[in-house]
């Protein structure tokens, strides 16, 4: 089906992703010229048109390059239907304001408890006519509501017009670690057990739930971003090289690995809770839910056996981004590099960053190696697409390459299963902290993975720059240069 959608209507229109993510995709969209359909908003807020406008400014404000001739077009585009989401009165008002469109794509930005409502409004309605559906993650809220999920969508929409967003897998920043696996050679040799001593993923945020307890409160950690985003992730890490790289390789590889973790149990898994979380507006005083999980992953693959893969997560720690660390053994002459291996280290965001932790001989008499990181920094670009803008894209146009399939949910969900809810105890942790200690059991007894990478010693390294991705491309041929690191 390659038509281009006509309308995008978004359910949860007053939320916090349409006021983060969205507006500052259509934005983009609207500034490159990308965005020819109306926008229609729906939420149960009594908001006028002026007030979602405003918001819609508010949002895209902040954004670097706003341009008010931009904004004044997006919102000449934007409608907003009032109601709850499973009347048939806002239903009859949507199929009202899509007019002539004949193909709309319908964003369901909202909890996972009102997605069946929607999706038999949707039906009942006729707006599902000749229409896609994006839904956002988490699908569910475990591995049977997931399933459930699905066949309600079903009912409705066949599997080609479904789109389940992800929007990890819509960053450049996380392809970028499927092109450097697989278009490295040199990387292969290594990139197993045989080398591999563990992997960590991190993806540490400095705010907390803002506004979105109520959400939180269904949510959680683990199904917040665990399930999904992070798996996701490890998933890039772990594959073996697909035949293609188009979706139905990449997904067949991405499940095989789901599919390949061990469920987790409650000595693979502690779950944090930052202190204050129970005053949020939303929250239950006596809440239970995680902010911060840090787990254990274990994969039976011949690839991967007996290599950890630390997982974790957190809400108000010292600081945001996401990265991933991948510790390789110690070498034979351990005493050249005391205290630390190789490693490759993929900085996802804010900036993106490839390093390579290599030792280079300490000038001097001593025999003895000192800390160098190899760096290929790949600047990103001021007209770089973010994820949300090259999705809603790809969706419009029934791409379905960087969507979540259904097969990949369930092998998430059946991965997080055995411990989501209070199976394990909740740690109350200070916000500016890196969780509840109890966390840092997790990594005991593995070499390297005492100090969390991102309290690796700062000291004296000197940083071998590569380059960066563009200068390579620009300037073939160039040779990396050496210099110290402040
Ligand atoms: C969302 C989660 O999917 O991802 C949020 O619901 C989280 O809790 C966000 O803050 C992080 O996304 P990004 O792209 O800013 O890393």
């Amino acid at each position: 089906m390659n038509f281009h959608s006509d309308a995008l209507v978004f359910f949860g229109a007053t939320g916090d992703l349409v006021f983060k993510k969205i507006f500052p995709a259509l934005f983009a969209m609207e500034r490159r010229g990308h965005l020819k359909v109306p926008v229609i908003g729906v939420a149960r807020s009594e908001w006028t048109i002026e007030q979602f406008r405003a918001r819609a400014l508010a949002s895209v404000k902040k954004q670097d390059g706003f341009d008010s001739a931009v904004f004044a077009k997006l919102q000449r585009r934007l409608r907003y239907i009032r109601g709850g989401y499973s009347a048939s009165a806002t239903h009859a008002a949507l199929r009202q304001a899509l007019g002539q469109a004949a193909h709309p794509l319908h964003f369901l930005a909202i909890p996972p408890s009102v997605f069946a409502g929607v999706i038999r409004g949707l039906g009942r309605s006729g707006c599902a006519r000749g229409a896609r559906v994006i839904v956002e993650k988490p699908f569910g809220r475990d591995l049977p509501s997931a399933r459930a999920l699905s066949a309600t969508l079903h009912t409705v929409f066949d599997e080609s017009r479904v789109f389940r967003i992800d929007h990890y897998l819509g960053k450049e920043s996380v392809q970028n670690i499927l092109v450097f696996r697989f278009a490295n050679t040199f990387l292969e040799p290594f990139w197993n057990r045989d080398y591999v001593e563990s992997v960590q993923v991190t993806m540490a945020e400095k705010f907390g739930v803002e506004g979105r307890g109520g959400f939180y409160e269904e949510s959680g950690a683990i199904r917040d971003v665990i399930q999904n985003h992070l798996l996701q992730v490890v998933g890039f890490l772990a594959m073996e090289p697909p035949t293609k790289t188009n979706q139905e390789s990449i997904r067949a590889e991405q499940v095989k690995v789901f599919r390949k973790i061990r469920p987790l149990g409650p000595g693979d898994i502690v779950r944090g809770q930052f202190r204050g979380y129970r005053r949020e507006d939303g929250v239950a005083r006596d809440s239970k839910v995680e902010t911060f999980a840090a787990a254990r992953l274990r994969i039976d693959s011949p690839r991967w056996k007996g290599v950890p893969f630390f997982v974790r997560t957190g809400k108000r720690l010292p600081t945001t981004m996401t990265e991933v660390l991948v510790m390789l053994k110690p070498p034979a002459l351990g005493k050249l590099c005391p205290g630390q291996a190789n490693y490759v280290r993929f900085r996802l965001s804010p900036d993106v960053t490839i390093g390579i932790g290599a030792r280079v001989k300490r000038p001097g008499g001593e025999l003895i190696g000192d800390p160098t990181e190899l760096q290929v920094i790949n600047h990103p670009r001021g007209d770089e697409m973010g994820a949300y803008e090259r999705l809603l894209g790809d969706a419009m146009t029934g791409d379905g390459t960087l969507f979540a399939g259904q097969d990949c949910v369930e092998a998430s969900w059946a991965v997080v299963q055995p411990i989501l809810g209070a199976v394990t105890p909740v740690h109350i942790y200070e916000p500016g902290t890196w969780g509840p200690p109890e966390a840092e059991e997790l990594t005991t007894g593995v070499c390297g993975c005492h100090d969390p990478f991102w309290l690796l010693p700062r000291g004296k390294k000197r940083r071998i720059e590569l380059m960066d991705a563009r200068a390579i491309r620009e300037s073939p041929g160039r040779l990396g240069r050496c210099q110290p690191q402040s």
